[in-house]
């Protein structure tokens, strides 16, 4: 399958994979074949047509036509370009004509392909059929009149985000005109007759898509129909400058575009309009696109508050900060460490801080070994453990999500708190609603599923084998039975007996392996063996993804342990995901302390004197929108960020220097980033930040990885003391919130509150007060989700004026009392 094969495309030679789509080799040769409805990471659909080409003298369509060693592709001839030509004549048959006001003129594929193929004059018409506008949710608006069903946006939402809120719907429109099916060239026919029958709706039978409000199928619509509403009419696309930066809110790092302008005629001071994605490349979520409006706007230069803040530093005995900062301010604070020796307190970070310690004690390693696109493109069957899949990191899901739908792949997913939409991911996907404090024992049966029992420890293979008993159990099986029964000819009248095989189940005892392991995590045994059985038919390449309940866990030592022994045993691709924006570059750069002692210094974040990007300080600082700087992302990858917007104020390399630590500017620390946790010696000027044709990230650089040390992993059993009894919350954010800046943003408005599946939500009422162990309490609102199941219910922890992470601990689960309220 992945052979390395040369084809000629055009006479040019191209190297590729065996498998790989026509399409996507000339591509990654810069050989230009027209293409509409393909999206790179997503089923071809073939729904526009215009992709065909010539394999060996047969006409295919390349988006999904795979390539054979030696074929040679003709991208155009003049039968071809006719075909091309008839297509986009079609596409443009009563497509509107307001392309001075639409929102996608100017970068609309319509318009590009219709000149590019040298459409000018129409021989098609038919009568056109009325088709309305809709505001599906709070972000999308849909004009069926520009649509031309290129299906796009139900593709990228079925097999890259997972909540397949879309599909087409009846339109209504005139049949064609028969006498077009004889002159007209085929493909185009074909299309045409389809394109008249079809507009896209919501996929739950409603007038809105109730979806994650990703705006991903904005994004990928090659034309005006698909919009986000808070854009519409506002900019014609040249009018705005695109900042090329990373985004803030999770450790995901996407790559963005900020599209800015001025804000009015009256105004000049520059606006953020919109956030634009490489969708070829990268998906975004709904914080990434909708959350962009969070600058710490209207600051100017306050010399008495500098130099309180000066004063504040002196004395400081504690920093306590967001990870909503870049890699340069966490080498600032660091050396205000060193320098000064204040501790440094990220209670976010801390966690996870010590959890790669202890990873990289029990395996030798410097860091997970894995990341998120190498798992996506190169694993069949992935596991999530410690993650609450559906909103704690987007790129996890959409990994998760893509790995069923594009590789034929299978799925375990653990995880406390019931979910309805990650079992609709794939047929192949089984969840386990495990206790809170299980974790250990699904990492233990991932070991006994997947590692090859001659890697474990002699004590290991043992605990695992104790878990299993053979049971037998009753099966129904169905069985064909002889039935004789006398007839009578209906003409003769003669009688005579026939012997016929009829279906008859029977009940049947059988021996089966019953897995106390799968028991004990709320599985069924007397299933589960057969099933993963088939989950694992023609399954070659397993990824495992861990997440942050595995860092906020009492036993987050030996959960270290077990991954790094499932690294080392069972031949599985292992990546972890840091718990907040910039964790990991937090976590690399920075010594943290356990707690706050002594006075202290807030940055974004609570303190005696408060540094804040949010304008609600005592010193105002920019936030990440308004800097220069690198941030880590969970790809291991050093990546550079812009400033979009305007700053007047100061910034926290400006406070260094009134203690004589800093640096020009702040970017003058990104070369200083420290060598031996694996940053380069590069300029921040020197940093690409993009893709290349065939999606190779080319942004920053890939951190350096320290050289193995020897190591063997010791694990513990489970330990079920940690097991929670009575009501128990789980700290998490809603989608799109992350933290206080995605709280700023305008079209962000999940709410802090009580979530709760919508049974729980009835039980509770409108409004409760939770009261944690030590008395403290929080009085919130109820929001019914209706994606959640069971009875735990969440908290989230994206306002910092809340102090969550105080509540909870070191812990992601806690046992409450909730007084209804
Ligand atoms: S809304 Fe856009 S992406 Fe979706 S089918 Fe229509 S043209 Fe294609
Ligand atoms: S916003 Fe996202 S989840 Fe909703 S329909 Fe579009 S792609 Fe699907
Ligand atoms: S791009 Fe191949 S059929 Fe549309």
């Amino acid at each position: 399958m992945n052979n390395e094969i040369t084809i000629t495309i055009d006479g040019i030679e191209c190297r590729a994979k065996e498998g790989e789509y026509i399409l996507n080799i000339a591509r990654a040769n810069d050989i230009f074949i027209p293409a509409i409805c393909y999206l790179t990471r997503c089923s071809p659909t073939l729904a526009c047509r215009i992709c065909l080409v010539e394999a060996d003298g047969k006409r295919v369509y390349s988006c999904n036509a795979k390539a054979k060693d030696g074929m040679n592709i003709v991208t155009q001839n003049e039968e071809i370009l006719e075909e091309r030509r008839a297509i986009m004549e079609v596409y443009d048959v009563n497509h509107p004509l307001q392309c001075g006001v639409c929102d996608q003129s100017g970068e609309c594929e319509l318009q590009n392909y219709t000149l590019e193929l040298g459409v000018d004059s129409q021989h098609y018409a038919i009568p056109d059929t009325k088709r309305g506008t809709a505001d599906w949710s709070s972000v999308l608006h849909y004009d069926a009149g520009l649509c031309i069903v290129c299906e796009r946006c139900v593709t990228v939402c079925k097999d890259m985000i997972g909540d397949a809120a879309l599909k087409t719907g009846p339109r209504g429109g005139d049949p064609l005109d028969k006498a077009y099916k004889a002159t007209m060239p085929k493909d185009a026919y074909s299309m045409w007759n389809k394109l008249q029958k079809s507009v896209i709706v919501p996929s739950n039978g409603t007038e809105h898509t109730n979806c994650s409000d990703c705006g991903e199928c904005t994004a990928v619509c090659p034309v005006g129909a698909l919009t986000e509403r808070d854009f519409v009419y506002s900019s014609n696309a040249w009018e705005l400058t695109q900042v090329p930066a990373t985004c803030a809110h999770c450790s995901s790092g996407c790559h963005i575009y900020y599209e800015t302008k001025h804000t009015s005629i009256d105004d000049p001071e520059e606006k953020i309009y919109r956030v634009k994605n490489e969708w070829n490349y990268q998906s975004l979520c709904g914080a990434g696109r909708f959350g962009y409006d969070y600058e710490n706007r209207d600051v100017v230069q306050d010399p008495a508050a500098f130099s309180r803040a000066i004063d504040a530093l002196k004395k400081a005995e504690t920093i306590r900060f967001a990870s909503t900062i870049t890699n340069e301010e966490a080498l600032m604070l660091q050396t205000l460490k060193e320098e000064r020796g204040v501790r440094l307190v990220n209670p976010e970070v801390y966690p996870f801080q010590q959890f790669l310690g202890h990873y990289r004690e029990a395996g030798g390693r410097s860091l997970y070994p894995d990341d998120f696109p190498s798992i996506m493109k190169g694993s069949d069957f992935v596991i999530s453990v410690g993650a609450k899949l559906r909103s704690d990191n987007p790129n996890a899901r959409y990994t998760f999500n893509n790995i069923q739908k594009m590789n034929k792949g299978a799925g375990l997913y653990f995880h406390p708190v019931g979910d309805t939409l990650v079992p609709t991911f794939g047929k192949q996907v089984r969840t386990f609603a495990h206790q809170p404090g299980q974790e250990e024992l699904a990492l233990y049966l991932v070991l006994d599923l997947f590692a090859d029992r001659e890697k474990l420890p002699d004590e290991v293979a043992d605990y695992l084998a104790q878990f299993h008993h053979e049971r037998t159990r009753t099966v129904t099986e169905t069985v064909m039975e002889s039935v004789s029964e006398t007839v009578t000819d209906p003409e003769t009248g003669e009688e005579k007996t026939v012997t016929k095989k009829v279906p008859k189940k029977v009940e049947k005892e059988v021996t089966y392996d019953h897995n106390d392991l799968v028991e004990m995590l709320g599985g069924d045994p007397e299933t589960f063996g057969d099933d993963f059985q088939k989950m694992m038919a023609k399954k070659s390449s397993f990824a495992l993804m861990a997440g942050e309940d595995l860092y906020f866990h009492p036993r987050a030592k030996n959960l270290a342990a077990l991954l790094a022994l499932i690294e080392e045993s069972c031949g599985m691709k292992l990546a972890m995901i840091p718990p907040k924006s910039n964790a990991l570059g937090v976590a690399l750069i920075c010594d943290l302390d356990a707690e706050a002692a002594g006075y202290t210094v807030g940055y974004n974040a609570p303190g005696d004197f408060v540094l804040s990007a949010l304008g609600t300080g005592d010193l105002d600082m920019p936030a990440l929108n308004q800097q220069e700087g690198t941030m880590t992302t969970m790809n291991k990858r050093v990546v550079p960020t812009n400033a979009a917007l305007p700053y007047g104020g100061y910034e926290l390399n400006d406070l260094m220097n009134g203690l004589d630590l800093g640096r020009g500017l702040t970017v003058d620390w990104t070369p200083h980033l420290p060598g031996q946790k694996g940053f380069e010696t590069i300029a921040f000027d020197d940093l690409p930040n993009g893709y290349t044709n065939d999606g190779v990230e080319q942004r920053g650089y890939a951190l350096r990885e320290a050289p193995r040390a020897e190591a063997q992993p010791e694990v513990e059993p489970f330990d079920e003391a940690v097991l929670l009894d009575g009501e128990i919350v789980y700290r998490a954010n809603p989608q799109r919130q992350f933290n206080d800046f995605t709280d700023k943003a305008h079209q962000i408005f999940e709410a802090f509150a009580l979530y709760a599946s919508p049974e729980r939500a009835e039980e509770l009422g409108e409004r409760v007060e939770v009261i944690f162990g030590d008395g403290r309490s929080l009085t919130l609102d109820v929001v019914a989700d209706d994606r959640m199941s069971g009875a735990i219910v969440e908290i989230p922890d994206f306002k910092s004026e809340a102090d969550v992470y105080g509540l909870f601990g070191a812990n992601r689960y806690a046992t409450v009392t909730l007084r209804k309220g």
